[in-house]
């Protein structure tokens, strides 16, 4: 594998176009480094990563695509870093969404068959050097507009109205008065508390507009020109803090543009398994090869759902490889083995490479190094057991929609980009295989819906993400098969514990974390002295900030005395409470 990096050694050579994989938590371009922005999963992706000059995979010729029954909600990003969350919030509404950069061409909209377009808020001021505008032909008419905040100031802005700095910054809660009952507000109260955050305000409305709302501080919190199909709002339905957010946009996604609220778990299924085999039969015909598929589980949700979806598809034809590296949780390798090859009836190949990582691994303090170890040597044995199964034509990876967009969106354009992603272009380009990548309209928490679906067990679909590189990295300094043992008796009574007091789905880890201090104690009469186990509970809504959970003092004093008493090796249990940032969520 031309890309693999030796433990010991630093890569030399930059990443293909760094510029448009972003920069890790480090600064170090995507892809090159580990520990990126980006949580999840314990997805083999983040092995692939090691990869530092792979090109990004082509994805013309995917597969189900979920627009093709009816066509999309299109949100134009500004740079907003609520506009994931508008896509989010329509597809909760049954019907698929994409987000698009701004400046996407209104002949593509057109061609997507997009049925509805949501201009998202951004930073900027519509008056600003190089403000980022759309295709002026958003405004034709042809298709309807929904402008949200700057979307809506640029919609007065170009079509002739005014928009001026606001005597003072709106920021916050606020309350609106509809003025129209019908439209955008149709069975919405008069009086509304709403979310504002702006700085510019409309102060005069372009020929042909209404105004529909006004605040204290504004008369044009709100315009329409339904005559057009053109709507704007200077709030944010997609926040929480909205509360009637979710009618509103029901009101233009379902009643203004008239989209069926079709888009649901069961029918992404049926369309994509659909996809999936018509597009392996295809290729099948084509080359006359088998359409054999391999996929490299990991663990995670993600591989798991494209796993189960490529399955159904194309049943025996898909062969999974599970890389057993040892640094999983306790009993995990048994729950895909039961769920995969008993449950669903799979071909699974798990290869036990425990002995191999533990080799490496020997001596290794560094966190960075472990991880370039272990993406390493993931790949050594995921190439080699591929090699063992003859022709293979497709790879199954369980990428997601966020990676999807911002593998797409280059840092020029949506200014605000918080985060950028390992999985999206970390293939190896000598892994000469074409991408079957079923989830890649999907958000994570629809992953989840689609596995629920699918039939995978809860405790699969359901859990917290866990890091590529596993316990290894939550065992400061060396990895030993000792410590392994210990970390893992430890963290599986922490969510034992968790678990029992009904906490597992409200936090978004929860773990231990063995440390390398040893502290003295008793047990009995005899004096010990022992290792500190951390344990680490946190809340985020996406991995990026993170608070520490405030756990009950009864389940954190359960927790201390279970692990004390039965992880021989412990005699003392602390617990962080550090947020992100200052501190990650990993200890390494
Ligand atoms: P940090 O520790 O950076 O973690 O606050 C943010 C999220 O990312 C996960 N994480 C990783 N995931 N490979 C992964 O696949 C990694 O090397 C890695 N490091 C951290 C972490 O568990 C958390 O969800």
């Amino acid at each position: 594998m031309a890309d693999a990096v030796d433990e010991g050694t630093e890569a030399t050579d930059p990443p293909a176009s760094p510029d448009k994989r972003g920069k890790t938590v480090h600064g170090e371009a995507a892809n090159a480094g580990h520990r990126v922005l980006a949580p999840d999963d314990a997805e083999v992706e983040a092995y692939l990563e090691t990869a530092l000059h792979a090109p990004a995979p082509d994805r013309t010729s995917g597969e189900g695509d979920p627009t093709a029954e009816a066509g999309p909600i299109v949100v134009l990003d500004f740079g907003s870093q609520l506009a994931q969350l508008i896509a989010r919030r329509v597809r909760e509404l049954d019907v698929y969404s994409e987000l698009l950069p701004y400046d996407t061409p209104y002949a593509e909209l057109e061609q997507r068959g997009t049925r509805g377009i949501i201009l998202s808020g951004g930073p900027n001021s519509v008056y600003d050097d190089g403000a980022p505008k759309p295709d002026a032909a958003v405004w034709s008419g042809r298709i309807p507009v929904l402008g949200i905040c700057y979307g809506a100031q640029l919609m007065a802005h170009e079509l002739g109205g005014d928009v001026l700095p606001a005597d003072r910054r709106e920021y916050g809660p606020a309350n609106v008065r509809i003025t129209r009952d019908d439209g955008l507000f149709g069975g919405v109260e008069r009086d509304q508390p709403v979310w504002m955050s702006h700085g510019d305000s409309i102060t005069r409305l372009p020929e042909g507009f209404q105004a529909t709302a006004q605040t204290d501080s504004t008369p044009f919190a709100g315009l329409e020109d339904p005559g057009r199909g053109l709507y704007g709002i200077q709030f944010h339905p997609e926040v929480v803090h909205t509360p009637r957010g979710r009618d509103i946009l029901r009101n233009f996604v379902v009643g203004i543009a008239g989209v069926p609220q079709t888009w649901t778990a069961a029918s992404f299924i049926d369309t994509t398994v659909a996809g999936i085999r018509d597009r392996i039969d295809r290729h099948a015909a084509e080359t006359g090869s088998d359409g054999k598929v391999i996929c490299a589980l990991s663990g995670g949700v993600d591989s798991a759902v494209a796993a189960a979806l490529v399955h159904r598809a194309v049943g025996d034809r898909l062969t999974c490889i599970y890389v057993d590296h040892g640094l999983m949780r306790k009993k995990e390798s048994e729950l895909l083995r039961a769920t995969f090859e008993r449950d669903l009836g799979m071909n699974l190949v798990m290869v036990d490479a425990r002995h191999r990582f533990l080799a490496r691994l020997a001596g290794v303090e560094d966190p960075e190094q472990k991880r370039r170890i272990i993406g390493d040597e993931f790949i050594r044995v995921f190439e080699e057991e591929a090699a063992n199964l003859g022709r293979i034509d497709f790879l199954t990876q369980g990428t997601l929609y966020p990676d999807v967009i911002e593998s797409a969106t280059s840092e020029t354009k949506a200014a605000q980009k918080i985060k950028t992603h390992h999985n999206v272009g970390g293939l190896p380009a000598d892994l000469r295989f074409k991408l079957i990548e079923p989830l890649r309209y999907l958000f994570k928490d629809e992953v989840r819906k689609v596995g629920v679906q699918l039939g995978l067990p809860e405790a699969m679909v359901l859990r917290q993400p866990f890091p590529g590189p596993g316990l290894a990295i939550r065992i400061i300094g060396e990895v030993t098969a000792e410590r392994l043992d210990t970390l893992r008796e430890a963290d599986w009574i922490v969510i034992d514990e968790i678990k029992a007091a009904g906490l597992y789905r409200s936090l978004w880890q929860s773990f231990a974390i063995l440390t390398p201090v040893r502290s003295v104690g008793v047990m009995g009469d005899g004096r010990t002295y022992a290792n500190v186990v951390a344990i680490r509970a946190v809340t985020s809504e996406d991995g990026m900030t993170a608070d520490w959970a405030k756990l009950p003092y009864d389940v954190l004093g359960k927790i201390s005395s279970r692990i004390v008493n039965e992880v021989p090796g412990v005699n003392r249990v602390v617990y962080d409470i550090s947020s992100k940032p200052p501190a990650t969520i990993e200890w390494e």
